[in-house]
């Protein structure tokens, strides 16, 4: 059955100016998220907290700066982040500020005096968690305990966060983070309900020079903020706002100063980091990521989200070009159906999708793996058009396919479509298409065996005797030393890769 209401573009747009026309209502703060979509965060459980729905069993070590002691006049606080990298990256400045302005982070939610908890709604019940996690805080309010939901369930939710938890006193979505610093002062004079929820409409960036950044060697840094394009199914224009870049030359400031106190691997966010417009005029997309991976020390660049429609081919020649621009791209296509393309307004189709993939694989210098996202049971989807997905899973070869059953989100036009796949359905499906994806990989990721790799070392699997390493096209590569010296985390070594598994590799470090 196909989708049998026609929801028109147009109508999205219309909706969205409604919803920033109407700052500051109750309705006006209704609106829900988004989670960049994008390889999934490593995370040590033990030192932070943060949880990526797609991959919460993936852990990489991080090192949050805090102190040892914390002084008993000093206000604390603790965070709690979920969802994408932008997300987390968003944490480390709210962070950031929160260290300047006099705080000090604290590991456990029992020694601090503001509680934060930063949310996502990209998929599934995102609010349903969140009211159940303010639930368990709500034992602490007694304690005289502040609480703050920040990122898109705050955004979506507003206003009624404080109806269902009313021990909660700062409700802001990302757009108003900027504003923290006035928001704390308001809370600090007891203020009740502070509120930072009006500000998708904004022409401004959250930038701080107070990110505290928690690992020493890989950093993020945001090119652009919120997005345009209102996907059918997508939450995050009604919950980061409107696209906004920062200059190039800011971008490259931070670049620099990252690189002067060692880091060698930037990762360069957005929700849509194509359609950045250097406000400047200065510098297209491509150019920038060349000017960074050209900055003395660096020696990894990433970027992620990309969008295929506005995904071109200069991004290929840069990365072709210049060394240090990693051989990965992110480029999610969501269904191989150029129909069901059409109804989620991801305006290209199949065949256009395909030639920016040509334009990958026809790099000269470099083999650039490829990974995408993957939507099923999309409102219509036939089992036919399931089958084009799965096609062009077989056409393209990815390196890896992160893949969601279709979930219904608050204010997003797909839910005037029919939800008409049912659940157990939308599963078969999810396992089919998995299934395949790891039939492709574990042929593909044979063209590894034997080859000599660069591996960036993130940390140690001591229960296995092997250290963890990624490279460059973001592949996990394990390896032993074999009685070797072991190398630290942040350093670069070559690693022989001896073995193949679904979503690694193993190996043995040359030299
Ligand atoms: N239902 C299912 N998956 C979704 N995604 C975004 N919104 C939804 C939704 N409503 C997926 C897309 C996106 C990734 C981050 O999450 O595949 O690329
Ligand atoms: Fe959501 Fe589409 Fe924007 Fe990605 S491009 S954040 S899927 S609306």
């Amino acid at each position: 059955m196909r989708g049998s209401v026609i929801v028109n573009r147009r109508a999205a747009f219309e909706r969205a100016a409604g919803y920033y026309a109407l700052r500051g209502t109750t309705r006006a703060n209704r609106r829900p998220v988004w989670g960049t979509r994008n390889l999934p965060e490593t995370i040590d459980p033990a030192r932070s907290t943060i949880h990526d729905p797609r991959s919460a069993a993936i852990c990489r070590a991080i090192l949050i700066h805090i102190e040892d002691g914390v002084s008993s006049q000093q206000k604390t606080f603790y965070i709690e982040t979920f969802g994408c990298q932008m997300n987390f990256h968003d944490s480390e400045k709210v962070v950031g500020t929160l260290i300047s302005e006099g705080y000090q982070q604290v590991q456990r939610e029992e020694d601090a005096d503001l509680i934060f908890y930063n949310t996502c709604s990209i998929r599934d019940k995102a609010e349903q968690k969140v009211f159940h996690r303010l639930n368990d805080f709500k034992k602490l309010h007694k304690e005289g305990k502040r609480f703050g939901v920040l990122g898109c369930v705050a955004q979506q939710e507003g206003e009624k966060i404080f109806e269902r938890a009313p021990y909660v006193s700062l409700v802001a979505g990302s757009a108003s983070y900027r504003n923290l610093p006035e928001m704390l002062v308001q809370i600090e004079a007891g203020a009740g309900r502070v509120t930072g929820l009006d500000d998708r409409e904004t022409d401004q960036t959250f930038e701080t020079e107070f990110t505290a950044r928690s690992n020493p060697h890989r950093g993020y840094i945001t090119i652009i903020e919120g997005c345009d394009k209102f996907c059918a199914y997508c939450v995050v224009p009604y919950t980061r706002g409107k696209e906004r870049s920062r200059t190039s030359q800011s971008v490259l400031d931070e670049a620099k100063r990252m690189a002067d106190v060692g880091y060698t691997d930037i990762q360069l966010l957005g929700q849509n980091v194509n359609s950045y417009r250097d406000p400047a005029g200065k510098m297209r997309f491509s150019e920038l990521l060349s000017a960074i991976g050209e900055l003395l020390g660096i020696r990894r660049v990433r970027f992620t989200t990309s969008h295929p429609r506005d995904f071109t081919k200069d991004i290929v020649d840069a990365i072709d070009a210049v060394p240090a621009l990693c051989d990965h791209v992110h480029l999610p296509v969501q269904s191989g159906s150029s129909r069901l393309l059409s109804s989620m307004f991801r305006e290209y189709t199949r065949e256009q999708y395909l030639e920016r993939i040509a334009w990958i694989k026809s790099a000269r210098n470099k083999e650039i793996s490829i990974t995408t996202d993957v939507i099923v049971g999309f409102p219509g989807e036939t089992e036919a058009e399931f089958g084009e997905t799965l096609s062009l899973l077989d056409e393209v070869g990815y390196d890896g396919v992160f893949s969601f059953k279709y979930s219904p989100r608050p204010n997003t036009p797909s839910l005037q479509y029919i939800d008409s796949i049912p659940d157990a359905e939308k599963s078969r499906r999810l396992q089919v298409l998995q299934e395949r994806q790891r039939e492709i990989q574990r042929a593909s990721y044979a063209r590894h065996l034997g080859q000599v790799l660069e591996v960036m070392v993130e940390g140690k699997n001591a229960a296995r005797g092997q250290v963890i390493g990624r490279t460059s096209q973001n592949k996990t590569l394990n390896f032993v030393t074999n009685g070797g010296r072991e190398p630290d985390a942040g350093q670069y070594v070559d690693v022989e890769v001896t073995q193949i598994f679904p979503n690694s590799l193993l190996g043995k470090m040359v030299g």
